[in-house]
């Protein structure tokens, strides 16, 4: 079984490049079926998410080959009507294959992609969408049958302002006939990055980034070129480790303009921060003393993704500091695993308080999901001692390669 060891208690000093956004290339790879023909994507992530929705596009009948760090999908001959159950529940973006492949070729059955360790993470608001469009549903034990004569623009209005739901409705509306507007939708920067792709193989899509996205029915160009901005979760992850260990890192390639809310939490704390075109620098001088209170939100709020790893942070904070989740239902497993390292944490339904002190100590914990994994080597490396983390293949979901580069950061880690 590998493991990533770390000895912590170290400052970072150094620089690291930041990949390409994970939650950015997967619904623009499934988007990728909606063009009869070539896409490019460059600056895409080698990970093992992507490496699965690989998996699926290839399952319909796409021709998918990497050049380095660029994809390249022919999409030319896609016919599909079930994908393979063990490629779908891997991984739950395979729900975005559905309004893809509504659009594409009218007709789809999908297993249930499943929940996860975080939340059981529902499909009800993707259905209503793509009913609103004109497609019959038909549920079963199993998964979904969805299917379409022709779709048709519509007006979907989100209770909530889910990110996969918004992305599934605009990869159904794109190539619908009429005009499809979205209320209520979600307005993070994977929309706007969705939307940029769509707009390269003409697209008429306004208004992406804000709670209103109007959507003229279009059919879509082939060779479309399209490079994915940097991650602002392995950027803010990176960030973090900065804070919680104190020393200097530069960022490069980091989304700045995605990350205000994630640079305020660390000017908070303590951290100064500069920037020079795509290229962040971090300064950390002292130990860092946490926000009395933060709650994440939808985007711009602070963002769920980070919210383990900045737990991770306030255990070896100076102070206390409120955590409240309002996204994920169960997003808190972590606490235990950073309990062993001797963090002091209560947590009361949504809320954990942790009690930050400099005593965190080494030793084994287990990784159960990605961003949890990604907290507790952010805790080792703020941890006295040597740190195991076992089931990094989590982490390996998200991240390209968490030891390299946290090790061209200067962190006394590697991976058995
Ligand atoms: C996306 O998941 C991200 N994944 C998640 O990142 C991220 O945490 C989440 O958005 C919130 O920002 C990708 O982009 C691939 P949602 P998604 O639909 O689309 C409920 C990571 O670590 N909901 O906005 O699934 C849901 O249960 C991952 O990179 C319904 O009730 O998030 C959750 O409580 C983790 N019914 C809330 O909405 C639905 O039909 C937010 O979910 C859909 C969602």
């Amino acid at each position: 079984m590998s493991s990533i060891q770390m000895e912590g208690g170290f400052p970072l000093f150094g620089e690291v490049q930041i990949q390409g956004s994970k939650n950015a290339t997967l619904p623009i790879l499934a988007a990728t079926v909606l063009i009869p023909g070539i896409s490019v994507l460059d600056h895409v992530p080698q990970i093992t998410d992507v490496y699965s929705m690989i998996t699926l596009l290839e399952n319909c009948g796409c021709i998918v080959v990497w050049e380095g760090h660029s994809v390249i999908v022919d999409a030319s001959l896609v016919s599909v009507g079930r994908l393979p159950k063990e490629d779908v529940i891997t991984m739950r973006s395979s729900i975005m294959l559905l309004g893809a492949l509504i659009g594409r070729t009218g007709r789809i059955f999908l297993d249930y992609p499943g929940g996860c360790i975080i939340g059981n993470r529902p499909i009800d608001l993707h259905l209503m969408a793509l009913r609103q469009l004109g497609v019959s549903i038909t549920e079963c034990h199993a998964g979904v049958l969805a299917q379409t004569e022709q779709l048709q623009g519509g007006t979907i209005t989100l209770p909530f302002p889910s990110v996969g739901a918004t992305e599934n409705s605009i990869l159904a509306a794109v190539t619908a006939s009429g005009t499809t507007t979205i209320l209520n939708a979600a307005r993070e920067p994977e929309i706007v990055e969705l939307c940029g792709f769509l707009h390269k193989a003409g697209a008429c899509i306004q208004g992406a980034g804000t709670e209103r996205i109007i959507i003229q029915g279009r059919t879509l160009q082939s060779m479309v070129h399209y490079r994915v901005s940097g991650d602002r979760i392995v950027a803010g992850t990176y960030l973090f480790s900065c804070v919680a260990c104190t020393g200097e890192v530069k960022l490069m390639d980091a989304p700045i303009e995605q990350m205000s809310s994630v640079i305020q939490c660390a000017k908070q704390m303590g951290c100064t921060i500069t920037r020079k075109d795509h290229n962040l620098t971090a300064i950390m001088e002292r130990r860092c003393v946490p926000i009395p209170y933060l709650k994440t939100a939808v985007y711009p709020g602070f963002p769920t993704d980070l919210q383990s790893i900045l737990m991770a942070v306030y255990s070896h904070a100076d102070g206390i500091g409120v955590i409240e989740e309002t996204i994920f239902e169960n997003r808190f497993k972590i606490v235990k695993e950073l309990q062993t390292m001797g963090a002091k944490i209560t947590v009361l339904q949504n809320r954990a308080t942790v009690t930050g002190h400099a005593h965190l100590h080494g030793t084994q914990v287990v990784a159960e999901e990605l961003r949890g994994g990604a907290a507790l080597v952010v805790a080792g490396l703020a941890s006295t001692g040597i740190t195991i983390v076992s089931n990094p293949y989590y982490i390996d979901r998200g991240y390209e390669d968490i030891t390299r580069d946290l090790r061209a950061l200067g962190a006394r880690i590697s991976k058995e």
